[in-house]
């Protein structure tokens, strides 16, 4: 089969990069993405809200990147031109968002073109303490498409349609509906950015809506849980993250073929990691 190539003098497919996504984009040719999926930053004053966190600090790798609330709208539509532009006609775009940002986002995804698809919520186990309201525990996931009937969608991928829970319920189905409920991973003594994706989250989707060698995009790669993901699954991979640091981390996990990387600092005797 063809090698499927990102033709541009700059980029190279299966790799990734420390630019800012807005400009990295602008590098990618029309409609050479097969899948998008990615966690764009917050809008909300990350740092002020660590204190809650509840953390070890030391082995999170500092620098997040943030946008300014009154900003956040004018972004979005940046990035989304562009992730609109370079997917193809048969791919999907997941985009994840906090509830506080979600009209930013819908708003946006609409006024760019893309169709949605599905509103999928991601319930996760949090462990603060709320006092006064109620503790959040889900995130949104936009499922969005430019051509409802040329996208894939592989709907056997995980379960056959006999399989069956302990109480006779149909797995497949259960997999197949709008809300997931995935277990946040604990990265506990290794090296980590301040948010992550689980690889089962990330992995259900690689396995629904695409196929080797497919080319998988996250313009706000983090840790490059998405990058990495998608090569131990036989998807190429390219991507921006606009934090050295978190770039050089997402490289050398790349690089290493290690999932988790060991930091050397002591390990605390209790600690609670959320992302
Ligand atoms: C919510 S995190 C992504 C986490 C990632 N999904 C993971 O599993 O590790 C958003 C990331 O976007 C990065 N970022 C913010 N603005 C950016 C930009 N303009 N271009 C590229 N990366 C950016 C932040 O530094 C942060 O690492």
């Amino acid at each position: 089969m063809e090698e499927k190539a990102i033709r541009s003098d700059v980029l190279k497919i299966n790799d990734i990069y420390n630019m800012d996504c807005l400009v990295g984009m602008q590098l990618l040719p029309n409609n050479s993405i097969d899948l998008l999926l990615t966690d764009p930053p917050f809008a909300i004053d990350f740092k002020a809200h660590r204190a809650n966190y509840n953390r070890t600090q030391d082995r999170v790798l500092s620098g997040y990147n943030e946008i300014n609330a009154d900003d956040y709208l004018k972004f979005t539509r940046c990035w989304m031109k562009e992730a609109y532009r370079v997917l193809s006609e048969s791919s999907s775009a997941f985009v994840f968002s906090g509830w506080n940002n979600l009209k930013d986002i819908l708003i946006a995804a609409d006024e760019v073109g893309f169709i949605t698809v599905n509103h999928i919520i991601w319930k996760y186990q949090f462990g603060v303490v709320c006092k006064r309201r109620f503790v959040t525990s889900h995130y949104h996931c936009l499922f969005l498409c430019k051509d409802d009937k040329k996208r894939k969608f592989f709907n056997s991928a995980r379960y056959t349609a006999d399989e069956r829970d302990k109480n006779g319920g149909s797995l497949r189905y259960q997999d197949l509906e709008d809300v997931w409920n995935i277990k946040r991973e604990y990265w506990h003594g290794d090296k980590k950015t301040p948010t992550k994706l689980p690889a089962d989250l990330i992995l259900k989707i690689l396995h629904y809506t695409s196929e080797e060698n497919d080319v998988v995009l996250d313009p706000f790669m983090g840790s490059g849980q998405v990058a990495v993901l998608s090569k131990q699954n036989g998807r190429k991979y390219i991507g921006f993250e606009i934090v050295k640091e978190y770039c050089d981390f997402a490289k050398e996990r790349l690089e290493s073929g290690s999932y988790r990387i060991s930091s050397n600092k002591p390990i605390a005797a209790t600690q609670i990691d959320l992302f």
